[in-house]
Formats: C-alpha cells, structure tokens, sequence
C-alpha cells in the first residue's frame, strides 16, 4: 500500500492545527515537515517549537526533513520536539554514520536523503542502517517546483538494490522504504510507484486543492 505524506509547507499556517487534522481525516500515512535553516537552501522556515505544536495536533508519525547545515547540532531538538523519522542530506552530514547513530540514540527512526546533483550510490552504505530513503526531485527550498524526471533512475536503482540485498530483510529487521519528495501530483506519482516509491510527500497537490482526501486516494492511486 503506498503511502502518502502531506508537506505542511503547502498549508495554511493560520490554521496549521486544523490543516493537519484535515490531512489526518482524509488519509495521510504521515505528516512531512520541512525545515531549512536559510544556509543549505534558501529558505527559512520551521524549526523544533513547530514540530511541537504538530505533534500535540496528530498521532501520525511526523517525517522531519532536515534541509540544515549541521543536523547533529539540532537532531536531538527535533528528537525532543516529537519527530518520529529525521532525515539527513548526505550533502551536508560530516558524517552520515555518526549521524544515523545520533537519530537512534534519540529514539527516532533515522532516513538519508540526496538531492538531484548527487549520485544515489552515495548512500548505498547506509542502507542497513536506515528506515528510509528519501530521494529529492527537485532542488529543496520551495513548494511547487517542477518534478524532475532523473529522479525515477535513482528509485529504480535504490529498489533494485533494497530487493537484490537480502541481508536488509533478516528477522524482524525491515528494508528501509524509498520516499520521494518534489513535485509530486497525480501523474508523477503514478511514474514514481512504477519505479519502486513506497511513500509520497505531497504539499501543492494536497493543500491546493479543494478536497484533500480525493487528493490523497488520487496520489495513491484509488
Ligand atoms: C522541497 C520540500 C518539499 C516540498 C514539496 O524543498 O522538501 O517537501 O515542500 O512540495 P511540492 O509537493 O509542492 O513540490
Ligand atoms: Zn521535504
């Protein structure tokens, strides 16, 4: 079943409480929080007090995108505020295993994430170490950017390196599922399933429409 995760960027913040609530009702898997710090990206936007007040506003895990420069100096922050995933960039990690270790000490599920220019080979290490892969397909920084189509090589080639690397399902250990995030509407997402996503993060598709759970049913295919 693919999942979907609503990017409250796209939200109404007047009324952020009320907006997750609306997503949660018309079937989200999970609530997608963008934070830039105005270095890695140019953009400014959330940071842990707003990840609190999410969390007091749903149960649903909260996916915490971290578009910073030094995550380590802010992942037990976010940890503390309520994220149930915290996913890095392997741009801006100084070290993407120490970092993972980080997330888990905190007790928060830990996901890697590359931007378009960055080959998905850069994170091949990791994959035993993670509940996620994020792959970005557009440049981070703003909702409503255009997908872009290299994105879908790079899910191919994570979900045939997950399936072809059996040593990421033994026991109850779980192979990391592979999220896509940019420009995401109802015919991208139908390309991004066929090549292996297992969740959607979605902001301009959801929120600026006018019935979000027909949004939702329509991403993930209903
Ligand atoms: C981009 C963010 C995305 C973005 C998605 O930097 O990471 O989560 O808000 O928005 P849409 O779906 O409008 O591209
Ligand atoms: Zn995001």
């Amino acid at each position: 079943m693919i999942k979907v995760a609503p990017s409250i960027l796209s939200a109404d913040f007047r009324n952020l409480e009320a907006e997750i609530k609306k997503v949660e009702a018309a079937g989200a898997d999970l609530i997608h929080i963008d934070v830039m710090d105005g270095h890695f990206v140019p953009n400014i936007t959330i940071g842990p007090l707003v990840v609190r007040a999410c969390r007091r506003a749903t149960k649903l895990p909260l996916d915490v995108h971290l578009m910073i420069e030094n995550p380590d100096r802010y992942i037990p922050d976010f940890a503390k505020a309520g994220a149930d995933l915290i996913t890095i960039h392997a741009e801006t990690s100084k070290s993407l295993d120490e970092d993972i270790e980080l997330i888990r000490q905190n007790n928060v599920k830990p996901g890697v994430v590359v931007n378009p220019a960055t080959p998905v080979e850069k994170i091949f290490h990791v994959l035993d170490k993670v509940a996620m892969v994020l792959v970005m397909s557009v440049n981070p920084g703003f909702a409503g950017q255009k997908f872009m189509p290299e994105a879908l090589g790079k899910v191919r080639k994570l979900k045939d390196k997950i399936t072809n690397s059996p040593h990421l399902s033994v026991g109850n250990y779980k192979p990391p599922e592979i999220e896509i995030d940019g420009g995401i509407n109802l015919e991208t997402a139908k390309e991004a399933v066929k090549a292996g996503a297992d969740i959607l993060v979605a902001g301009s598709a959801i929120f600026s429409s006018k019935d979000y759970a027909q949004a939702i049913k329509g991403l993930k295919g209903q």
